[in-house]
This record gives C-alpha cells, sequence and structure tokens, in this order.
C-alpha cells in the first residue's frame, strides 16, 4: 500500500487555495479547521464538497449542526489559515467574525465566503466527504493564499 506521508509529498504537487471552513458544535460553539479539500462539486443544484480527517475535533460538527461556511483566504490571512491548522487551541480568540444567517462564523477580508447546508455525508476512508448546499456565496477583490509542496504560496508578483 501507498504511504500516507508520500501521498501527501506527491498531492503536494497539486497547487491549491486555502480555506478555512466553520461550522458550529453540538453546544453551539465555534469551530472550524483550515482545509485545501475543497472543491466545487455542482452549479445546478449549487454544491460543493470538504474532505475532513475523521480525528478532526471540528469532524463531529458537521453533522451535528447540519451548516458549514467556506473561507477561501487571501493572502493577508496566512495567520488565520496556522491558527486553524492546530487542534486544541482556542482558534476564535480575538478572531473578528461575521455571521451567516445560521449563526456560523464568516472572517471579513476572505476573497470568498459560501454558507451550506450538509445535504450528505460520504465515509472516505480516514476522511468523510461532506457535501453542502450553498445557499449563499459572496467575493471580494484581493490576492489568493496558496498552498504548493508542503507550503503557503503566492502568486508571483502578489
Ligand atoms: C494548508 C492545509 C490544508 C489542510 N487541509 C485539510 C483538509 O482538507 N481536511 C482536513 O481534515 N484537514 C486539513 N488540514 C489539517 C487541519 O487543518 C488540522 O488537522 C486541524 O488541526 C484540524 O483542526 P481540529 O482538530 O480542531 O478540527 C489542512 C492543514 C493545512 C495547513
Amino acid at each position: 500500500m501507498l504511504d500516507p506521508k508520500e501521498l501527501r509529498r506527491v498531492m503536494g504537487a497539486f497547487a491549491t487555495g486555502v480555506t478555512v471552513v466553520t461550522t458550529l458544535d453540538a453546544a453551539g460553539k465555534d469551530c472550524g479547521l483550515t482545509a485545501n479539500a475543497v472543491s466545487s462539486v455542482s452549479l445546478t443544484p449549487p454544491l460543493l464538497l470538504v474532505c475532513v480527517d475523521k480525528t478532526s475535533e471540528s469532524h463531529d460538527a458537521f453533522r451535528q449542526s447540519g451548516v458549514f461556511a467556506v473561507n477561501i483566504l487571501s493572502t493577508e490571512q496566512e495567520a488565520l489559515s496556522q491558527c486553524f491548522a492546530k487542534s486544541d487551541t482556542d482558534k476564535f480568540a480575538g478572531v473578528a467574525v461575521e455571521r451567516t444567517a445560521t449563526g456560523v462564523a464568516l472572517f471579513p477580508g476572505s476573497l470568498a465566503s459560501l454558507d451550506c447546508r450538509v445535504v450528505a455525508a460520504h465515509d472516505a476512508g480516514d476522511h468523510t466527504i461532506y457535501v453542502g448546499s450553498v445557499e449563499t456565496a459572496t467575493t471580494q477583490a484581493g490576492e489568493p493564499l496558496l498552498y504548493f509542496g508542503g507550503r503557503y504560496a503566492r502568486i508571483k508578483g502578489s
């Protein structure tokens, strides 16, 4: 079987954007994680997916709350990405947030924000693929934060 570290290294050749996906736990508390395994799935109906590690603290919250938001990060938000890539910390301490209609945290300054309702959860190895129906989606100008070869990157010149 392919070594997981090798698969991660090879998939690092696939340059992606970086998101923080936010949701609410069973007590209604904010939680979320940095994620680049995010993809558009369907335009009609509007669907996207995020793959969440089953060992992630936020994993069950997607199913419990049934809602999540995808914050597509700009180059100005690398610190936010680093913060949400750690478990066992108060990630939201001192972080300014706005709220979706369903109460999920959104980060002002994100390049795009998509407010989703969970419509399916597919078991996929050590991850769950959460499919969200996109209820609202907004964008604003800025430069994207990228991830490539296990490092943050920027479009040359930005
Ligand atoms: C650039 C980047 C992309 C990541 N993408 C994902 C992802 O798509 N899915 C995932 O489950 N974890 C991903 N992670 C790891 C999580 O952010 C990390 O495990 C985090 O600590 C989970 O937080 P939690 O345990 O509080 O839920 C990524 C980390 C980085 C730095």
